[in-house]
């Protein structure tokens, strides 16, 4: 089973990027511990990250037939893209929104989720943990 991790806008900053709220914890970090629990799940992962909507467009378009599942950080993306809600859809590769925070209870233009409706669960607040949990939904979403 190959899994495709994407993560939007700012997110190459972790670690140094508003740590009260995201932590010290950097991305390379957080690919490290999804590829060790990858390993033992037997699942196959590729984890990419862009500031450029367009490109996230593009990976999410190409994840057919290469890709049984996508786990998504959409990040700043997540509250403003009609763009990626669309790719999601068009694609049909099953899709799990995550986020580091609880976006629920933070700025109100957070709570508005424009992929949500097309993914097929969400999960956020549980910081580097969202990722895992991120990867055991997409087993589970798998069968
Ligand atoms: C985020 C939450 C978004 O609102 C924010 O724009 C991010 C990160 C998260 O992982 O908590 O960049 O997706």
């Amino acid at each position: 089973m190959k899994i495709l991790f994407l993560n939007g806008p700012n997110l190459n900053l972790l670690g140094q990027r508003e740590p009260e709220v995201y932590g010290h914890t950097t991305l390379a970090d957080i690919e490290a511990k999804v590829r060790e629990r990858a390993g033992k799940l037997k699942a196959e992962i590729e984890f990419r990250q862009s500031n450029l909507e367009g490109e996230l467009v593009t990976w999410i378009q190409q994840a057919k037939g290469r890709f049984e599942v996508i786990v998504l950080n959409a990040a700043a993306y997540t509250h403003t893209s009609v763009a990626l809600r669309d790719a999601i859809k068009a694609t049909g590769v099953p899709t799990i929104e995550i986020h580091l925070s609880n976006v629920y209870a933070r700025e109100e233009f957070r709570h508005t989720s424009l992929i949500a409706p097309v993914c097929h669960g969400q999960i956020c607040g549980f910081g580097l943990n969202s990722y895992l949990l991120g990867l055991e939904a997409a087993i589970i979403v798998n069968g």
